[in-house]
Formats: structure tokens, sequence, C-alpha cells
């Protein structure tokens, strides 16, 4: 394959660059587009045929359903490593030593502690307030009592705000269920590991003391890996694109969790069980809901279908598919709505509609099942998800500021009105 693209308009002939990645996908360098043309620009809405960026962290091939983080299969990761192996191999670049580990896990202990005067906030919110709604503000406050972590001018500030960070949003996410039960907030209990502490630190209640299970633990560990990073999605370019801009790193993360909140992303898992649990209670008649899914009438959609990048099995599904029949069998848990999972996805995936548009399960179609079985609130699923995908968008984010990247700010085609005078309102 050549090694320019030539683009002809009105007899005029320009050259790009054509810039190859390590797997072999192919890309046009436009860098120059406007200014070697007088102003031409590419539209492309939702950036589906478009790259913002390259990037050494995730790999991922939607027709063969590979996802690899920093070159490792998830599949591997997911069998033998633990999510905060996993988080400091996609921010850092390789898998820790010993060494690197212990300091890594013991740097983040070291910054479990939350400002008391967050509470404060905490107790503006309304007892109903969505957790997503809740962490997204406490993030962002974090930037109050942490300004160090704004301006980060080397590696080492870096790192420390990294740990900061990775300490102290499980934390809130944990206060965020609290203030949804008017329970009182639990603070990190250091002697766990990071799994464990994040547990407890949502389920534990004065009255009581609690006992980890080890199938809980570890189906946890194991989901949140699946969650650590997706490349370019909707929440991770948000991350980058406010980061672009010099805003910290709480900032950026507080936004990476609002654009995660909404339905057609991260919003997801949780849509998927309402939906499960609708139709349910609608006497789990399936076939009506693939129906209403084809009818482009109804907005109803098959949430937890679909993938913008998949257009085969979203290889995360097919690993909590697996594991959430394994973690129900372990806690002796009979759920109906897998059972209703699992008929949906057998109709779609026979429906000419689904086949034709290549639509398949994706990450949230099976994980707001476990969840469930682990004891988790459905309106915490897209919650544990934020806390999943934060090493995601640390690692992102470093990328971005490392590689000294340009803020980030799009063109567009104007397609308003041309000039006209001002009407005084007399004459309106
Ligand atoms: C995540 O990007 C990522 O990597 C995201 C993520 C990550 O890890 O960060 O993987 C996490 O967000 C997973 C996706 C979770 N969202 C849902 O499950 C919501 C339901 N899915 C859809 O809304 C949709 O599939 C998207 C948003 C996921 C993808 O949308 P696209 O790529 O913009 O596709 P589209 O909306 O243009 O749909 C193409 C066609 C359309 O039909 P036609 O106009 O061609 O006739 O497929 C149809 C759509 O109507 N379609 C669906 C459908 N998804 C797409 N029809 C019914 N049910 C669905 N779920």
């Amino acid at each position: 394959m050549s090694d320019t693209a030539i683009l002809e308009i009105d007899g005029k002939k320009y050259e790009f660059p054509i810039i190859r990645g390590t797997e072999g996908e192919v890309a046009i360098d436009i860098k120059k587009l406007r200014g070697s043309t007088g102003g031409l620009i590419t539209l492309d809405p939702g950036y589906k045929n478009t790259g913002s960026c390259t990037s050494k962290i995730t790999f991922l091939d939607g027709e063969k359903g590979i996802l690899r983080y920093r070159g490792y299969a998830l599949e591997e990761l997911a069998e033998n490593s633990n999510f905060l192996e996993v988080a400091y191999l996609v921010i850092f670049e390789e898998l820790p030593t010993k060494e690197q580990f212990k300091k890594f896990e013991s740097t983040i202990k070291s910054y479990s502690m939350i400002n008391e005067e967050m509470k404060d906030i905490l107790d503006g919110f309304p007892k109903n307030a969505h957790p997503m709604g809740i962490l997204s503000s406490l993030t962002s406050a974090l930037t109050a009592f942490n300004p160090k972590a704004v301006a980060i001018e080397n590696e080492e500030e870096m790192y420390q705000a990294i740990c900061k960070t990775l300490a102290k949003i499980p934390v809130l996410a944990s206060w965020a269920l609290k203030k949804n039960r008017g329970y009182p907030m639990n603070y990190s209990n250091n002697n766990l590991n990071y799994i464990e502490n994040i547990l407890e630190m949502m389920f534990k209640i004065p009255t009581e003391t609690y006992k980890l299970d080890p199938v809980v633990v570890n189906a946890l560990d194991q989901l949140l890996i699946l969650h650590v990073d997706h490349e370019q999605n909707c929440s991770t370019s948000t991350v980058r694109i406010v980061g672009s801009s010099h805003a910290g790193m709480f900032a950026s993360i507080s936004a990476g969790v609002s654009a995660l909140w909404g339905p057609l992303h991260g919003g997801a898992n949780q849509a998927v069980i309402e939906m499960l649990e609708s139709i349910a209670k609608d006497g789990g008649d399936v076939e009506k809901y693939i129906l209403k899914a084809k009818d482009k009438k109804d907005p109803f959609r098959l949430m937890g279908f679909g993938h913008r990048v998949y257009k085969n099995f979203d290889p995360r599904a097919r690993i909590i598919k697996k594991s959430a029949d394994e973690v129900l069998a372990s806690l002796g848990i009979e759920d109906p709505i897998l059972e209703i999972a699992k008929k949906l996805e057998a109709v779609a995936l026979e429906d000419e509609y689904f086949i034709k548009r290549k639509l398949y399960p994706n990450v949230d179609f099976y994980s707001g099942i476990i969840y469930r079985a682990l004891g988790i609130p459905t309106e915490m699923f897209t919650v544990m998800f934020a806390i999943g995908r934060l090493p995601g968008w640390i690692a992102q984010w470093r990328e971005m500021r490392l590689n000294k990247e340009p803020i980030g700010r799009p063109r567009q085609l104007y397609i308003g009105e041309k000039y006209r005078e001002f009407l005084t309102v007399e004459k309106r």
C-alpha cells in the first residue's frame, strides 16, 4: 500500500501522508489539510471515521473481537492478574515488579483519607440523588482540597496525583451509596487490598462486622479488569479533551464520570437491568421486546446490545456471561432475569435485523447481573463501571499530557443564516 493518499478537488491534487499502526491499522494524516487546501475540513459527526490521537495503551479489533491492554490479551489478564496490577500496567506501560507494586499499593493507601469538609458537600445532596451525579461533583471538589494535583509539572508529581486519584475515588463512590441508603460513611481500611476495601466501604454497617466472601472479591476484581480501558470511547475522549486544556486530573476525571453516566454509554448497565426487570414483569415475552427494538417508530432500544467498534462479539461480554453463570452458581443464586437475558440474546442473534446491523451483546449486557448477585444496587452499577474505567482514564490523560498534545478544538461546517442587519423591535 502506498505511503500517501491523494485528494483531488476541482482538478487540483493534494497529497497526505499515510501512517500505519502496530497492528496494521492505516490512517490518513490530515494535520495539514486546512492549511494546504485553503480551508477544507472533513465532517464526521460522532467521529465514527476519525482518529483523535495515536495511543500505546489499548488495542481493539472490532471485527475479530480482540482487546489488549499494552499488548497483553484481556482474557489472560482477567485470568492471571488483579485489578490494581492491571491499573499499574495501563498507566505506567509495564506490569509492575514486586517492589513497584508494593510502592504503588502503599502510596495509594497513604492517600485514602478524604477531607472531612467533603462531607458538607455530600450533605447538600438530596437522599435520592443519583450516585453518578454525586461522584462527578465530589471528584471535581477534590481539586479544592488537593490543588497540587492540578499543577502537574513532573513525573513524580504525576505519580502522586495518580495514586491520590486511585485512592480517593472509590471512597467517594462508597459515600454515594451510603448517602442513598441513609447510612454513615465508611473510611478506607488500609489492612485490606484494593477490591476488599471497596466492598467493605460499600457494605460495612456499624452494627455488624462485614465478612468478605472470596467469591465476591474475585468476581468484582475480574469485572473491574474488564472495564479498565477501551481506547477512545465517549468518556475517555472527554477526559482527554478536558485534560488538553490543562485542567487538572480531578476536573478531567469528573468530566469523564459525567460522560459515562449516559444510557448510551456506561449508563447502559443500569438500563439493561431495568429493561430485563420490565420484561420479567411483562411476563418474560422476549419476542415482544425484540419487535419493539426493531420498530423505528418505537424509541425502545435493546440496551446492552450493539457497539460502535465491535461488529462481532464484545470479548468482555463473552467473559462476563461465563462468569455470571459461575458466580450465581457459587453464591447459590437463581436470578430469573439471567434466563431472560440469555433468551433475549439467543432470539436477537438469530434475527435478521440484528445480524444485518452486526448487533451483539456488549460489556453492559451481563455485567449488571453479576453486580446484582454481589449485592450492589442497580443505581450503583455505572459507579462500578467508573471505578473500573478509572485507570484507563488516568492512563489516557497521562499519555495526552506526556505527549504534549494540543488543546482539542474541532472545526464545524456552518449552515446557519448569512449576514443580516439588526432589526429594532418595532420592525420585527
Ligand atoms: C459502552 O465506545 C465504547 O467503547 C463504549 C464501551 C466502553 O467500554 O467504553 O464499550 C461501553 O458504552 C457499550 C455500549 C453501551 N450502550 C448500549 O448498550 C446502548 C444500546 N446500544 C446502542 O445505543 C448503540 O448500539 C451504541 C450507542 C452502543 C452504538 O451506536 P452507533 O455505533 O452510533 O450505532 P447506531 O446508533 O448508528 O446504530 C446503527 C443501527 C441503527 O439502525 P439503522 O438506522 O441502521 O436502521 O443499529 C441500530 C440503530 O437503530 N441499533 C440498535 C441498537 N443499537 C444500534 N437497534 C436496536 N437496539 C440497539 N441496541
